[in-house]
């Protein structure tokens, strides 16, 4: 089977393409490198020794997106294309709306043009908005408090119209938690521009002396301790939920909704706790005041994904923060170390 890997570059594409290869799967990689760089699909390369075609295309390139489905025979899309910054999005939403609603119309119009209609797509627990209670499962009500959470809860409603335009569409929508961890080589990790947004990447990066210290962003929630609680899921366990997406969902229509987390929800605390002792470093932290738009409290319950796809998160806190480690402190400047 020949998968199109949309954002194949990033953060959990390129680990998503580590496991696709491994299992003996096709792939093909476009993404336009806005917030990758090429280096990440080399590594897939050497941790492989299996060779792919690239494509530096934009999904918002209409004529290249197409030739890309000309050129190769795609049975399936994994689509996980997207500007992903929350803040950003505030600040310039129009470039988020162009870029992940129209980047994801231009594909699904050419997925149909060519008859490829198997579609995994990238979505995030923050559709569940400001959730009423934990854990949460997939038929909780839907909302979204900034414009990055909005793209993602449009094109899920933009999918769900398509699938009842055609019953021919097999569409699965992966709402992921909060994504951490490293391929185990240490070669492959999360590589963000500029200071981090999310707190692992930030952690990580006091640990290894890059940023002074840690804003524990509120310590006055209704939580164990006081801090945000949500619910890490180590990236490989994230990819292998695609994998088995794929083998279960291919060629089945119908919209399919799934959970990708672990259940268990951690304090920021907890996870500067796990990091310095995975790491044997210290982080130091000050207790700052709310981040605005942060919730108290965020996890999965992923029975659904267990019973359907035959997928549960098996990595732990400790392994993630491990994982996340080896690729820090040997890849300070992230691939350009
Ligand atoms: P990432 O930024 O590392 O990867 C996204 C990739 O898409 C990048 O390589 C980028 O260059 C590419 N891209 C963006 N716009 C494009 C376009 N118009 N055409 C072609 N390529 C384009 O992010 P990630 O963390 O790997 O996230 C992957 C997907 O998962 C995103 O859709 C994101 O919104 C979603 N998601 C991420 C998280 C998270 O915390 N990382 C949580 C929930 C959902
Ligand atoms: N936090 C800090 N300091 C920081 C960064 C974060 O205290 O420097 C706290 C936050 O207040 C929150 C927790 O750490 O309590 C996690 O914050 P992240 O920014 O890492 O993650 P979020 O849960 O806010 O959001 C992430 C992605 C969203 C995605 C969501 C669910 O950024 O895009 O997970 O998947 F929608």
């Amino acid at each position: 089977m020949k998968i199109l890997v949309t954002g194949g570059a990033g953060y959990i594409g390129s680990h998503t393409c580590v496991e696709l290869l491994n299992k003996g799967y096709e792939i093909i990689v476009l993404d336009n490198l806005d917030n990758s760089c090429e280096k990440s699909l080399d590594v897939v390369k050497k941790l492989t020794g299996k060779d792919f075609k690239f494509y530096k295309v934009d999904l918002l390139d209409y004529e290249a997106t197409n030739k890309v489905f000309e050129e190769n025979k795609i049975d399936s899309v994994i689509h996980f294309a997207g500007l992903k910054a929350v803040g950003e999005s505030v600040s310039i939403p129009i470039r988020y709306y162009h870029n992940n609603i129209t980047g994801t119309l231009n594909l699904l119009d050419i997925m149909q043009k060519h008859d490829v209609y198997n579609i995994v797509f990238s979505s995030s627990a923050t559709v569940y908005g400001t959730p009423k209670t934990v854990p949460i499962t997939e038929d909780f009500p839907l909302s979204t408090t900034n414009p990055y959470g909005s793209t993602k809860l449009m094109i899920e409603n933009i999918l769900k119209d398509v699938y009842m335009s055609n019953n021919k569409w097999s569409i699965t929508l992966l709402r992921y938690f909060n994504p951490i961890g490293a391929n185990k080589s240490g070669e492959m990790g999360e590589d963000p521009k500029g200071i981090p947004n999310n707190l692992l990447p930030y952690i990580s990066q006091v640990a290894v002396g890059k940023l002074e210290y840690l804003h524990v962003f509120g310590n006055d929630y209704d939580t164990k301790d006081g801090t945000g609680v949500r619910d890490y899921i180590h990236v490989v366990d994230l990819a292998l939920g695609h994998i088995k997406s794929i083998e279960k969902k291919t060629d089945k229509p119908g919209v399919h909704i799934y959970n990708l987390g672990t259940g268990n929800g951690y304090s920021v605390l907890e996870m500067v706790a796990a990091f310095e002792k995975a790491s044997g470093k210290e982080v130091p932290y000050k207790i700052e005041a709310r981040r605005p738009g942060d919730i108290a409290e965020c996890y999965a319950n992923p029975e659904k994904a267990k019973n359907e796809l035959d997928w549960v998160a098996t990595r732990g806190i400790d392994e993630m923060c491990e994982d996340s480690w080896r690729w820090q402190s040997t890849h300070p400047n992230g691939f350009n170390s």
